[in-house]
């Protein structure tokens, strides 16, 4: 596996293997690997002739600097897990080749129409002009056929898919289904850091989705939120918000009526630990 830290090197070692006829799949993450990212290496192995995962902290997606401090960064493990699952390039720039001459030069111009008002863009401000920001840093690094992600994020796959539509990026985004852990915990790099008393409470959150989706057809979207709201309220966690949303285009619904694809969002504290998870709960 190769290991890049320059955009400029990034960038010819691209146009030689496209002049080869290669097509290219990306994976960008912040480091701190999980098999929820090693899921989408494989699907990208798969697609595409080469993969290329990204590892870069951005701080423009963070809205608390005390989350961007305490992100976990994992380099060395990392770059040997991507080894195994037969990554072929990794990125890991610094901050000055993401944005040289500063962030502010590479701002994007593209209102997201509302996507980015309720969820995690209501509770965590600037946070998606700051995805948008160095997803599009790095499409324009990497130029890939492809770009794989996880439905985890579920608000920041439908913005990148919004902004590679809008934008007409040449990229095809796939989006992959979330990993869970045993008992149904979504994966994330933030799991490393609850408490062990936090992630066996964790899984609260998976039963609530599940819970979610069998209440959806017998009561009313408001009770839903509310019941869930109230089930999530356990002894160190708090719920930040349970939003039942139109999947396509990220508004809140009061029926199911004519909404064809029905999915239930939830943000919430686990002590320190902000975690995020999503089910399809009609499509
Ligand atoms: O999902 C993430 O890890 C990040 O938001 C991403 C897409 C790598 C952009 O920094």
């Amino acid at each position: 596996m190769e290991v890049i830290n320059s955009a400029k090197e990034i960038v010819e070692r691209i146009a030689v293997l496209k002049s080869l006829g290669k097509t290219i799949g990306f994976v960008p993450t912040m480091g701190a690997l999980h098999d929820g990212h090693f899921s989408l290496i494989s699907k990208s192995l798969s697609q595409v002739d080469i993969t290329i995962c990204s590892i870069f902290v951005n701080p423009t997606q963070f809205n608390n600097a005390d989350d961007l401090l305490k992100y976990p960064r994992t380099l060395a493990d990392d770059c040997n897990g991507l080894e195994k699952a037969g990554c072929h390039i990794v990125f890991t720039p610094t901050i000055e080749e993401i944005y040289p001459g500063g962030a502010d030069n590479f701002k994007v111009d593209l209102p997201l129409n509302g996507l980015d008002a309720k969820m995690e863009g209501e509770h965590r401000p600037g946070h998606f002009e700051g995805v948008v920001q160095v997803v599009k840093r790095l499409l324009d690094i990497v130029t890939p056929e492809r770009l794989f992600m996880g439905q985890k994020d579920f608000q920041q796959f439908t913005i990148i898919r919004y902004m590679i539509d809008q934008l007409k990026i040449p990229t095809k985004l796939v989006v992959c289904e979330t990993l869970r852990e045993e008992d149904g915990l979504a994966m994330s790099s933030r799991n490393r850091r609850l408490t062990n008393e936090h992630r066996q409470d964790a899984a609260v959150i998976y039963r609530v989705l599940n819970q979610a989706k069998v209440w959806i057809d017998s009561k009313s979207i408001a009770e839903i939120e509310k019941k869930a709201m109230d089930y999530l309220n356990i002894p160190g966690f708090k719920p930040e918000y349970f939003t039942i949303i139109n999947g396509h285009n990220l508004e809140t619904i009061d029926s199911i009526v004519d909404v064809k694809e029905i999915v239930a969002c939830t943000a919430v504290w686990a002590g320190d630990v902000r975690l995020i998870d999503n089910m399809i709960l009609k499509n």
